[in-house]
């Protein structure tokens, strides 16, 4: 059975990450770390408990991390994931507390409890696993794999002309981390960058196909309809999820994308559950974190001009055996998990 290890910074397709793990029936999830990116580190950990207790899963411990990136301050994203993070979902205050280990520290114990075994996924900037990093650089032989969501490869970014958001809050971090397994052997860390990550485009009729598929009847979501509109499913895992959408599909309505949402980081959960859905190119990946244009930039050297070993197998796309597109290979498997789960926690 796969062990994971999450580092989030939930928002809302953080949230979606989480309810696929927590749906997939083979998956041991051992810990959820907080980081600070898409909202400050105590919202994101509330989101984080919140989400557990809808989802009945209190047991798994949720560690709180650093404030504030390694140097330079915080920038958070509520034009993009709502105040609170979760778009419009409401969800109770939690009941439980975190644990009382630092991220930092929960990444490390997670590893050494399961040598060999344990996969990371990092949906959020890198703070946290930077901060693990340093304290115990043999951390990368320890992961079975580690699998993140950041960077755009040979494309643009979404923060800057250049930079990914989980880069850019908190560049050093990320040169920290794919400098640490340049200097590891080990399995090279699958990346997820934009490139591949803004082809999973989520719909309304997606969403109403899960709503479907979990047996809760819905209303689908249209661009025409009031903002803010309350979803009308009643499971509760599907409102949740539908509320929090529609405030991502208003953002990306309002970048010109059309109403739709990427979803960054379901994709990276399922590519952390099996890399074989996907195909990869190795490169030595650098963070230029000087540039006054390009600094979030992540740089691959897919051509060895630097003369130092791959640190990353970056994801490019799907596998010549897919039949269909790689999105549509996802979502087929996000609803095939997710809506029989929603399911169950009605009943
Ligand atoms: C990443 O940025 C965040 O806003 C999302 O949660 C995702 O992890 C995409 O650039
Ligand atoms: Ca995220």
């Amino acid at each position: 059975m796969p062990t994971v290890f999450a580092d989030v910074d939930t928002g809302v397709d953080d949230a979606f990450a989480l309810a696929y793990l927590l749906a997939s029936p083979d998956v041991d999830l051992v810990g959820i770390a907080s980081t600070a990116g898409n909202t400050g580190v105590q919202q994101v950990c509330r989101n984080n408990l919140a989400l557990l207790e809808l989802c009945g899963a209190t047991g798994i411990p949720v560690s709180v991390g650093s404030a504030l990136p390694l140097s330079i301050p915080l920038r958070t994203a509520e034009d993009t994931h709502g105040p609170t993070g979760l778009g419009y979902a409401e969800l109770p205050a939690p009941t439980t507390q975190p644990s009382g280990f630092d991220a930092a520290e929960a990444w490390i114990s997670a590893a050494h409890a399961h040598p060999g075994e344990l996969i990371g996924l990092a949906t959020g900037p890198m703070t946290n696993l930077a901060l693990a990093l340093r304290a115990d650089p043999e951390l990368p032989r320890l992961l079975r794999r580690l699998v993140i969501m950041g960077g755009s490869f040979e494309y643009r970014g979404n923060t800057t002309p250049v930079s990914e958001w989980n880069i850019a809050v908190d560049p050093e971090a990320a040169a920290e981390v794919f400098a640490a397994f340049g200097a590891q052997s080990g399995a090279l860390p699958l990346v997820c960058g934009l490139n591949v990550t803004e082809s999973i485009m989520a719909t309304p009729q997606i969403l109403a196909r899960l709503a479907d598929a979990a047996g809760s009847p819905t209303t689908e979501m249209s661009p025409q309809d009031v903002r803010g509109t309350r979803s009308t499913a009643t499971n509760p895992l599907i409102r949740v999820l539908e509320d929090a959408m529609r405030f991502y599909f208003e953002f990306h309505f309002d970048q010109g994308e059309g109403y739709l949402a990427h979803l960054h980081d379901p994709f990276a959960a399922a590519v952390a559950l099996d890399p074989s859905l996907v195909r990869t190119r190795s490169a030595t990946v650098d963070v230029e974190l000087h540039g006054t244009l390009t600094r979030g930039m992540t740089v691959a050297d897919f051509g060895a001009h630097w003369n130092r070993p791959p640190n990353a197998a970056i994801v490019v796309g799907g596998t010549p055996q897919q039949s269909a597109p790689l999105a549509d290979v996802f979502f087929e498997r996000y609803i095939a998990r997710v809506a029989p789960f929603a399911r169950r926690l009605a009943s």
